[in-house]
């Protein structure tokens, strides 16, 4: 199979190009990434070596170049991971959330009818869903996304179904929990706090602290998703998630402990606008329809991510450019910390 992949070089997709050239070593793949703050060619390393894999530097929203990676590649398969992923960036400048996140899909979609590509995935988000205290979503659950990152999310969602029942696209989502493992850019949660732990800085912890995530260890994602690009049907979506659902403050507190750092580095700071308090995934359709769960307990999958931060301090240093400072002096000066 030919996939093209985009935003291989983000922290699912470098993880899913690993996972892909693994397990199905014939694949061709095609890697498209604009290479924003939050790609890093780094992830990919070892990959150069493999035959049969490419890598462009395209933004998704520019169709004329993307029009020629199609007409010179003729994917088989596309995989969209790409985007603008942070929350907290999307509440500072949401206009870069709306043109990556849904023109670019909808440069993609338009190109893979053009192209006749027989499978379109999506990779979408729980947090379309927005925030539930009790239960869980399903796939049939009303959206109610939050922030511009998550609206501009189901927007492309829309679309994606949009042009399956419109122009009989092979398209398919899912949406994930929150994922975590290597390769993730210290904005998110875990490795900021892995970082900051690393480094002696103070850990910012948004309002009480209670806010519920439930964590997805990424080769368990990657797994799901390849799944689902083989055997899942043609204008479904499907929920993933991890089973592993911890208060912030838990997460923090057992991340402290084990890199044997004093909870002193906890700064409660003010909340994040429109916060959503709880994400929680039924898995119930990709177990019965795909025969996918989620292998990796929060414990397993945290000491292993603990661990490969702590051994690739290399890496975690090249995340610190200067636009991951310029963005957190200013954000961690509202918060009253300082520096980033
Ligand atoms: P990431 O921010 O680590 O990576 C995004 C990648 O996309 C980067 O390599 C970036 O350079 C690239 N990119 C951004 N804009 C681009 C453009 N215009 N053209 C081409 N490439 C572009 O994100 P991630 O955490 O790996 O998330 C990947 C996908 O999974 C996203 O669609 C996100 O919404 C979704 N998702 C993420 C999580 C999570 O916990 N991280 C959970 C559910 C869903
Ligand atoms: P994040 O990794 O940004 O993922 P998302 O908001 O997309 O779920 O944040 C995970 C949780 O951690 C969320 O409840 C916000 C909280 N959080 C903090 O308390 N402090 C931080 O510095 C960050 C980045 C997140």
């Amino acid at each position: 199979m030919k996939v093209l992949v985009t935003g291989g070089c983000g922290f699912i997709g470098s993880n899913f190009i690993h996972y892909l050239a693994r397990k199905h070593p014939t694949y061709k793949i095609i890697n498209i990434d604009k290479l924003t703050y939050a790609g890093n060619l780094g992830n990919l390393k070892g990959l150069n070596k493999k035959k049969d894999y490419w890598f462009i530097k395209a933004d998704i929203c520019d169709k004329p170049v993307m029009k020629k990676v199609f007409q010179k590649y003729r994917p088989e398969a596309v995989v969209n991971f790409a985007a603008e992923s942070h929350v907290d960036r999307s509440i500072s400048r949401p206009a870069i959330f709306l043109k990556t996140n849904v023109l670019g899909a909808a440069t993609l979609l338009d190109l893979s009818i053009g192209f006749g590509v027989e499978k379109f995935l999506h990779i979408s988000t729980d947090e379309v869903y927005g925030s539930i205290l009790r239960g869980k979503f399903t796939e049939n659950s009303m959206l109610h996304p939050s922030s511009p990152y998550s609206a501009s999310k189901a927007a492309a969602d829309a679309l994606v179904l949009a042009y399956h029942t419109t122009y009989g696209l092979p398209a398919l989502i899912t949406r994930s929990s929150n994922n975590y493992g290597p390769y993730q850019f210290p904005e998110k949660f875990i490795p900021l706090i892995i970082h900051n732990a690393l480094h002696a800085k103070k850990i910012p912890l948004y309002g009480d602290g209670k806010n519920v995530r439930d964590w997805l260890y990424v080769e368990d994602n990657c797994e799901a998703i390849d799944m689902v690009l083989h055997k899942g049907r043609i204008g479904e979506i499907y929920n993933v998630g991890g089973h592993n659902e911890y208060q912030n403050i838990a997460v923090i507190r057992g991340i402290l402990k084990a890199l044997r750092k004093p909870a002193s580095l906890i700064a409660f700071v003010r909340d994040r606008a429109g916060h959503d308090r709880r994400y929680a995934l039924s898995i119930t359709k990709i177990k019965r329809d795909i025969g996918w769960t989620p292998r990796t307990p929060f414990a397993t999958g945290l000491r292993k991510t603990i661990q490969w931060y702590t051994n690739n301090p290399g890496w975690l240093k090249n995340t610190q450019t200067g636009a991951y400072r310029s963005f957190y002096k200013k954000y961690y000066s509202k918060l009253g910390l300082s520096g980033s």
